[in-house]
């Protein structure tokens, strides 16, 4: 059977362009025992894909040059020898970028569609959920009545950490790109106040307007003078959640900002960086909460669907653009 993939052509040099990618037709074997072909419906876009395309060490292997990109993709089981698995079971797992994939199927996990759509394990359901979850209640460790800002508010997970911010009864800001970005978080997600830091005059300063208080908890998905300025209005005993730099992503250089410690230690504040990996163990109890919120209405999902295999390296490419609102994701 003939199949289409996706690989890395070459490593970027600073941000990726569609150069990067090159399309493939390959021959894939055919069935052998235990093993299943599955037909990939919805392909997830994540920030952590860009550091994958360099040759650096890091928490998760790089890309190869001339082989699939892989990542997190909802698929259909469409032929089986395995007893583990039926035609048409819907599943999820970590895929190379092809239409089709034969797979021993060790990896794959069988997902409930009847719960909620499939794209939703993806995202809200899913690692962007998670992560949102267990950085904000373990490491944020929210209280009502606390001031939270949240960077990257719109994105998959920005806007679910906003929501549970809120569930936990917490005054809730959020950093975004663009007004509409802004009028969604504030109409449709319950955010209390949302800064566009592209329009702002002074992010700092529209920090301390929106929060008359201090901020407590700073749950950071972007980094850089963004995170600079919510810092400066960090209050004492603060904590903040290093979640994500994507300022700095197309950038090798490291760049220098104001020198945080003293601001840290005079003001006893705890900041922690995380790798959503590291709660495994935890996910079970991570996924019955974030279920029972979506079945309670507690927590919305939005989701910025682009149609068609061809388009993930746009899509890859568009979130470093903020041309997603909620999970990017790709649908086949
Ligand atoms: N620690 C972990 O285990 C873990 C797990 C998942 C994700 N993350 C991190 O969490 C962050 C959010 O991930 P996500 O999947 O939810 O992505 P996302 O927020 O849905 O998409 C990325 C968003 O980042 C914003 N952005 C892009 N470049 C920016 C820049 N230079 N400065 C400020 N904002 C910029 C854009 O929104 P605007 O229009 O607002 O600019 C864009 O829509 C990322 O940094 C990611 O690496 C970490």
């Amino acid at each position: 059977m003939n199949t289409k993939q996706i690989v890395l052509a070459s490593r970027p040099k600073g941000t990726p362009t569609l150069d990067n990618f090159r399309f493939e037709n390959v021959e894939l074997d055919a069935l052998q025992e235990d093993e299943i072909a599955v037909e990939g419906l919805f392909y997830s876009v994540d920030p952590y894909m860009r550091g994958r395309m360099d040759d650096a060490k890091s928490y998760v292997a790089p890309f190869q040059i001339d082989q699939p990109i892989e990542g997190a993709v909802v698929a259909k089981v469409t032929a089986t020898k395995s007893d583990n698995f039926k035609k048409g079971d819907i599943v999820i797992g970590r895929l190379n970028w092809r239409h089709t994939s034969i797979t021993n199927g060790n990896e794959l996990h069988k997902i409930d569609t009847t719960v909620a759509p499939a794209s939703y394990y993806l995202g809200i359901m899913g690692i962007t959920g998670l992560t949102a979850y267990f950085g904000l209640i373990d490491i944020g460790k929210p209280k009502a009545g606390e001031t939270v800002v949240v960077s990257g508010a719109a994105g998959a997970v920005g806007m679910v950490v906003g929501q549970i911010a809120k569930i936990y009864g917490c005054r809730v800001i959020g950093i975004a790109g663009t007004d509409e970005k802004v009028n969604m978080l504030k109409e449709e997600f319950g955010f209390d106040e949302v800064i566009n830091y592209k329009t702002a005059k002074n992010i700092k300063e529209a920090i301390t307007l929106c929060c008359p208080k201090g901020v407590d908890i700073y749950y950071d998905n972007v980094g850089g003078e963004i995170s600079d300025a919510v810092i400066a209005n960090i209050n004492f005993n603060a904590r903040i959640v290093l979640c994500g730099q994507i300022s700095f992503y197309n950038t090798n250089e490291v760049p220098m900002g104001p020198r945080l410690q003293p601001i840290l230690l005079t003001r006893s504040v705890l900041m922690q960086g995380f790798i959503i990996g590291n709660y495994e163990a935890r996910f079970p109890e991570g996924m019955k909460q974030l279920v029972q919120w979506v079945k309670e209405g507690k927590l919305k999902s939005t989701e910025t669907i682009i149609h068609g295999f061809d388009k993930l390296p746009d899509a890859l490419l568009g979130l470093f653009k903020g041309e997603n609102t909620g999970k990017m994701i790709v649908e086949i």
